[in-house]
């Protein structure tokens, strides 16, 4: 089966076997077939790049239902299903007028790979309004939760990424969202100006979600007409002796503190400067409007996007000997 359709990216890749789970059963059943040991965990496919055909069995997560668990006065806890879309789950708690999730509107995925990455946009992390979630454990099929402080989130990370990764599948997650007196996040710079722009005085949850669909789409590509993983790296975090040292080569260098000693470096800013922003080689390239993304305009190959990545990462080494990661899971 050819996995095109399954990755944001448009990668033309193909897979042994392919199944798509709609319950728990399913996907036990699923994970109990011993013939299948070599997995691919999918969900919204947002956040893969494919290299190579699969030799094994890709497993799409498709299950759904979003349902509240419980309330209080103040605050709201919402189940939803790991197969969920994520941008359809936003708009449904903004409808709702949950608040907590508005400025990570329009972010591609599902839900259930969200906490894996710790997704963020404008000044929110899913962190911040997640309460716990559930799993299957690969191994013995049985049933766990982890709590906020258990997932260990960290920018753009979890212990999904570490110590748990491949152990575990993520079937649905909880998170405590505000019902009133909903505390915005407007400090982002873009927001603000772009409130502003919209001539919104006092802000809601709902006003804040337009801002950001439109600063994101009018910087970031659709990935239904553009193939693109959003950012494909991650902004590196560099000590203070190092930021000095790039401050006194270059000019206007944007930064955001991270801790007392750390500061966080646009990796967009480091990959414009060192020339790449809108470039185009053959069928694939770096977003003409914003150099985090790389993107395939139409039957690029995934190693043809790989190789253009080290290339970046290379320059940027050698230009401001600062070595950037890819966010992205390479397969
Ligand atoms: N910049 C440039 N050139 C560019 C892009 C950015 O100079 O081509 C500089 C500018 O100084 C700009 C600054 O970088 O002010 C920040 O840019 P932006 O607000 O677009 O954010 P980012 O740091 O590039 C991060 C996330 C995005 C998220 C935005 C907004 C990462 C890896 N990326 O990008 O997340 O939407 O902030 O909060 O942290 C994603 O993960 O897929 C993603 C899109």
């Amino acid at each position: 089966i050819s996995l095109k359709p399954y990755n944001t990216f448009g990668i033309d890749m193909v897979a042994n076997h392919f199944v798509s789970v709609n319950s728990i059963d399913d996907l036990k059943q699923v994970l109990s077939l011993k013939e299948y040991k070599n997995r691919l965990v999918l969900g919204g496919g947002s956040n893969l790049l494919l290299t190579k055909d699969f030799a094994g069995i890709v497993i799409h997560v498709n299950l759904k239902g979003i349902e509240i668990v419980s309330q209080t006065d103040d605050f709201v806890y919402v189940k939803a299903q790991a197969g969920e879309n994520w941008h359809n789950f936003v708009l449904w708690c903004i409808e709702n007028n949950f608040g907590g999730i508005e400025n990570l509107s329009l972010i591609p995925g599902n839900v259930g790979t969200a906490p894996i990455q710790n997704i963020g946009a404008y000044g929110v992390e899913l962190k911040d309004c997640f309460e716990s979630c559930e799993t299957i454990s690969i191994n013995n099929l049985q049933k766990n939760t982890f709590s906020k402080a258990e997932c260990k989130f960290g920018y753009r990370n979890s212990i999904f990424k570490q110590e748990a990764k491949g152990k575990h599948i993520i079937t649905s997650v909880i998170f405590k969202l505000s019902k009133q007196n909903h505390k915005l996040n407007i400090n982002y710079g873009t927001i603000a100006a772009e409130l502003e722009s919209m001539q919104i005085k006092t802000p809601t949850i709902q006003s804040i979600s337009k801002a950001v669909i439109a600063i994101r789409e009018s910087k970031l590509p659709n990935p239904k007409d553009i193939g693109n993983s959003g950012s494909f790296f991650k902004n590196p975090v560099i000590n203070k002796s190092e930021f000095n040292k790039l401050s006194s080569n270059f000019n206007n260098v944007p930064n955001y503190p991270v801790s007392d000693t750390e500061i966080k470096i646009p990796a967009g800013w480091l990959i414009e400067q060192a020339g790449f922003k809108g470039k185009r080689f053959k069928n694939y390239g770096v977003h003409t409007k914003q150099a985090l993304v790389l993107v395939n305009y139409g039957g690029a190959s995934g190693n043809d996007i790989l190789n253009l990545s080290k290339l970046i990462q290379n320059t940027v080494q050698r230009i401001f000997n600062i070595s950037i990661e890819a966010e992205v899971n390479i397969i």
